[in-house]
């Protein structure tokens, strides 16, 4: 049986209803790829929110790479990493059906650390991250990644790391992707510079194509260096990193001057036992090139004129929301499974429930 179909199976036969909470827990720690023998399925009753606690129901969960770091228990960043039996660790949207929070209303909508659950009772702690979902004419589903920390990511590594120009030759990679798919349009569509995307596959760089970008690199087939060399016969301004690995050290090589790289991401090397042994990065120095990482949560000071930018670029049609929508919260394990096997095309969302039929 191939890999997905294994997460079909283990999605079978699970159904979630209104009358109990379901969750999917670490059931081990993964080893290389993804496999359904990681996950455990748990089912409780809905819990009961104490003085100063709300109840939360999950209407959408985002997937993003680093769950799986969470679920190894090493070198995750951000939220506390996990062991067997807890509760695997993800952002999503949810209303308030029941509260016992002075400052939380029912029926209002809200986004933050919810866990791969369809049910929470919780005191809205400031490490949750929970946000109220404003009504701004788009869908509460846009709160689970545009408008939320992908969309965070996404602006604060291009704009405070990247700091592109007018003009300027950007190249990113994981193009097709959830934050991928939001910088490139902003590069493209705001700053305006000219957008070269790595992807892979044929199908997802001519999905890049009709996106923002101008040029599409496929990194499982083209000679990455000589495709480089030939649409940045004057370097590369800008280089939005989301896989890391052989692909960043390729990059190295094709920096104009002054060049800005934005560590965002590695996922070619998170189910590495070692990380990627980068041997060219002396190339900084000799085009005084820059490279800095940035972490989504330290940005978050910033978040509401970020949001509201992003939310008038959407309306403004400068940004179109790419969103990968997977039905159902049993399909869970499989979701984050696509994400490693390169499946997903925008950002990764589990539809647990849709949207709500009206919110405070
Ligand atoms: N710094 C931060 O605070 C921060 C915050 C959020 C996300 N991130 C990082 O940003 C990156 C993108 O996250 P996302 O949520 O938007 O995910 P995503 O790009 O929507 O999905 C992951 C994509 O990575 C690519 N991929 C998978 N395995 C790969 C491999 N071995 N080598 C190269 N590419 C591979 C696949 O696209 P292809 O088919 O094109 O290979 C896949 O679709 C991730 O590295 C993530 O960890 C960082």
């Amino acid at each position: 049986m191939n890999l997905l179909a294994s997460f079909d199976e283990l999605a079978r036969g699970k159904v979630i209803d209104e009358g109990r909470n379901f969750q999917w827990r670490v059931a081990r720690k993964p080893s290389g790829e993804l496999s359904p023998a990681d996950f455990e399925w748990h089912t409780s009753d809905i819990p009961d929110p104490g003085p100063g606690q709300v109840l939360l129901k999950t209407h959408y969960l985002g997937l993003a790479p680093v769950m799986r770091m969470y679920m190894q228990g090493t070198g995750a960043a951000g939220e506390a990493a996990l062991k067997p039996g807890d509760v695997i660790h993800g952002r999503g949207v949810a209303q308030i059906v029941r509260s016992r929070h002075p400052d939380w209303a029912e029926g209002q909508m809200v986004q933050g650390q919810l866990g791969w659950q369809t049910y929470k009772a919780t005191a809205m702690s400031a490490q949750e991250k929970m946000f109220k979902v404003p009504q701004q004419g788009v869908p509460a589903m846009l709160s689970c990644k545009t408008l939320s920390m992908t969309g965070l990511s996404a602006h604060a590594g291009l704009f405070a790391c990247g700091e592109p120009r007018r003009g300027e030759t950007l190249v990113l990679s994981g193009a097709a992707g959830g934050v991928g798919s939001i910088v490139s349009q902003l590069a493209a569509n705001v700053v305006g510079c000219e957008v070269i995307g790595i992807a892979g596959g044929a199908e997802k760089c001519a999905l890049i194509l009709e996106q923002a970008c101008t040029a599409a690199i496929d990194y499982k087939k083209d000679n990455m260096a000589e495709r480089l060399a030939a649409l940045c016969p004057q370097g590369i301004d800008c280089y939005f990193d989301n896989v890391g690995g052989q692909t960043l050290s390729t990059v190295l090589d094709h920096l104009a001057l002054r060049a800005r790289i934005v560590l965002c991401g590695s996922i070619s090397e998170y189910a590495l036992e070692q990380p990627f042994a980068l041997r060219n990065y002396t190339r900084l120095r000799t085009k005084e090139a820059r490279m800095q990482g940035f972490f989504v949560y330290n940005h978050i000071d910033r978040w509401e004129s970020v949001m509201n930018e992003l939310a008038s670029w959407i309306l403004s049609g400068q940004l179109v929301p790419k969103n990968d929508i997977t039905q159902g919260f049993e399909n869970m394990p499989k979701a984050l499974a696509r994400m490693y096997a390169g499946l997903n095309r925008g950002a990764a969302i589990c539809d647990v429930r849709g949207e709500p039929k009206d919110w405070a």
